[in-house]
């Protein structure tokens, strides 16, 4: 099944045309174009909303043109469309959702809404003619999910079918790390220039905050961490390269060590022997070599997406539509009906 999916939930307008395998649920990658609007939101040093809707407006159409022609289709050779309908911003969300559904009306394939958290943790069947066929993980599994927005973990029982286990009463773990970038004067996005800089840093450098690290439920915590890492740059503000990068491992080594804590004690709460990490900061070198050593000693089995994969994309959005299209067409009414929402819940598990 070809699947053109459509992104556009925060700063990125994406477009992606994807082919689902039904039978072992791998999606190959036909075309992928990420519009990123870093360079506009740079200067605000954050994302502004308003600023992005328009953006996105300016470059879907021709965003969703050259995903076409560069998987070399037509709008006829599509089986049908998937589109991420929350959670995000509103008006940026509108944006792609009413394109899609433009798109299915006038050619009338099927439209399947995704949840944007769901369709992160679909980058794990993703791959590309560069690749090695990935290994696809077995439900139910867990599924740690850290971007720019969310962090939280889940249980995940088939393609969207997700239980929210825990997640961040603040900060989004990638928030963490943007905010940290910039009171260091690093602009935005940070979590790469941190990340490149921790390795060369000592983690021991300084003690930050680990949050709630002692307590049995799944929650997560880093606006204290933020502002354990602020008051010191305000007090001893780094003075060379060395000292910077002593700064940045310290504070990945407080982030990677409460993510990994959690996902350790999750998977031994639920019982549940694989582990699929997706987001952004799935891309974080430090974070992959931490879980690739507690798989090692827990024996659990690691799924992580190649890093361009991990960062929001169209891909991801269209191999998650293609699986749940193939489980079942959504009627026209259900098209009539599919709208924005920008706080698209998943079900929290009783605790
Ligand atoms: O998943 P994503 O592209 O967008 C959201 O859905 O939020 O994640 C973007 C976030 C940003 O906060 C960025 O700083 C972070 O992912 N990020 C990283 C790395 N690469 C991107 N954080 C830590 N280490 C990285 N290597
Ligand atoms: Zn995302």
């Amino acid at each position: 099944m070809r699947v053109l999916g459509i992104e556009s939930s925060c700063d990125e307008t994406a477009a992606s045309v994807v082919e689902r395998d039904p039978d072992s649920g791998r999606a190959r990658i036909l075309s992928n174009l990420v519009a990123s609007q870093v360079a506009i939101h740079a200067q605000y040093g954050g994302v502004v909303p308003e600023v992005a809707s328009r953006a996105h407006i300016e470059t879907i159409v021709p965003t969703i043109e050259a995903a076409l022609k560069q998987a070399g289709l037509t709008f006829a050779e599509l089986d049908g469309f998937a589109v991420t309908h929350g959670p995000g911003l509103v008006g940026a969300l509108l944006v792609g959702v009413e394109t899609a559904r433009a798109l299915a009306y006038a050619t009338g394939k099927p439209l399947q809404g995704v949840n944007h958290l769901a369709g992160h943790l679909a980058a794990v069947h993703l791959y590309d003619d560069t690749m090695p066929l990935p290994a696809v993980p077995p439900w139910p599994h867990l599924a740690l999910l850290v971007s720019g927005g969310h962090t939280a973990l889940f249980r995940v029982q088939g393609h969207g079918d997700l239980i929210a286990l825990g997640s961040t009463r603040d900060d989004a773990a990638g928030e963490a790390y943007d905010k940290v970038g910039k009171l260091l004067g690093m602009g935005y996005p940070a979590g790469a220039k941190i990340d490149a800089l921790a390795a060369r840093g000592d983690p021991l450098a300084h003690a930050f905050p680990r949050a709630l690290p002692g307590r049995e439920d799944l929650e997560f915590s880093f606006s204290g961490l933020k502002t354990a890492v602020a008051t010191r740059v305000e007090k001893a503000p780094p003075q060379n390269e060395q000292e910077l990068a002593d700064l940045c491992a310290s504070f990945q080594a407080a982030v990677v060590d409460v993510l990994v804590r959690k996902t350790r004690k999750a998977l031994q709460q639920q019982g549940l022997r694989h582990l699929v990490v997706a987001g952004g900061v799935a891309a974080n070198q430090g974070l992959r070599k931490a879980l690739a050593a507690a798989s090692e000693a827990d024996g659990f089995t690691l799924y992580i997406p190649r890093v361009a994969y991990c960062t929001d994309n169209a891909a991801m959005i269209a191999a998650e539509g293609a699986a749940l299209l193939q489980k079942s067409t959504p009627s026209r009414a259900e098209l009539l009906a599919l709208t924005v929402d920008p706080g698209l819940p998943i079900a929290r598990a009783r605790t």
